[in-house]
């Protein structure tokens, strides 16, 4: 084989460059990369104009990229990369709460609250009691598991999204479990919201005819020592966009009844166990 680029060689030729004392698992990405990337331009005979389209794709995807927003994890969120790369390293017995997308707007260092103290600081939005435990995969409780939650406002925003409208923490707390592994807390019923839709991944969604929202859901990232830590939602149940979460990150097992309190026709609950995998 010569080493000049040809249509035929094309892959193996670039591949070949690579020198001999390339790390080991470099090489088996790299290699597999320019297989699959020669594959599917040869595949789709990708034009000249098409090639420019995609490199200025990725530009004006570099270019919206600041210290609150990361345009390149929000397209693997919506190319199923991020589900897909979480999948194959989560992989959990069954009983074990599943992984999902953990998003743009966590803030490291949300204030711990006491059990049954609200999350929501302003008020505003449906309250909701959210109850549960943290157990292992034997049933029993986990004590000392640390919950640590966030979810939007009324109106499909994070505190982060309106500095200038919600209070600093608004629907964010971390909470931690007693003996009896349980906690509750108050929060608001989250909403359905789009993903930052006004650069180019939103562009992207219009033009394969996507929508950009999100089911409601509720973030939280649960944790304790000798357990594997979890990065989940809760979603709610019966929510129009839980067929087509702009993201994948629905699954099953993730879905939970939010319902009426009984006496207290203006608060919502739900229930929600955290099942726990011992770390390796
Ligand atoms: C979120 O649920 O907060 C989220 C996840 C992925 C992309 C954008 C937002
Ligand atoms: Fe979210």
């Amino acid at each position: 084989m010569s080493n000049f680029l040809s249509e035929e060689n094309s892959a193996e030729t670039v591949n070949a460059r690579m020198g001999d004392s390339t790390d080991p698992r470099m090489r088996q990405v790299m290699t597999s990369l320019v297989e699959h990337l020669h594959a599917f331009v040869k595949d789709v005979e990708l034009t000249e104009q098409e090639w420019a389209a995609a490199i200025g794709f990725l530009t004006r995807t570099g270019q919206i990229c600041s210290a609150t927003r990361q345009e390149f994890i929000l397209l693997s969120d919506v190319l199923g990369l991020s589900m897909l790369v979480d999948a194959i390293h989560h992989r959990r017995p069954s009983g074990a709460t599943e992984n999902t997308v953990l998003g743009p707007f966590h803030v490291a260092g949300a204030p711990e609250r006491g059990m049954g103290e609200t999350i929501s600081l302003d008020g505003v939005g449906e309250s909701c009691l959210y109850q549960g435990r943290v157990l292992d995969l034997d049933g029993n409780p986990v004590a000392n598991a640390v919950i640590d939650v966030w979810s939007d406002n009324a109106d499909g925003y994070y505190d982060v999204q309106q500095p200038d409208i919600q209070p600093p923490m608004n629907n964010r707390g971390v909470f931690r479990t007693g003996a009896d592994g349980t906690f509750s807390f108050r929060g608001i019923k989250p909403v359905s919201y789009p993903i930052p839709d006004d650069g180019p991944v939103g562009q992207l969604l219009e033009q394969v005819g996507r929508h950009p929202y999100r089911p409601a859901h509720i973030h939280f990232l649960v944790s304790a020592e000798g357990y594997e830590g979890i990065t989940t939602h809760m979603f709610v149940a019966g929510d129009p966009y839980l067929d087509s979460d702009s993201v994948f990150g629905v699954k099953q097992s993730l879905i939970a009844a939010f319902e009426k309190r009984a006496g207290a026709d203006t608060e919502w609950q739900a229930a929600f166990d955290f099942v726990l995998k011992k770390a390796e």
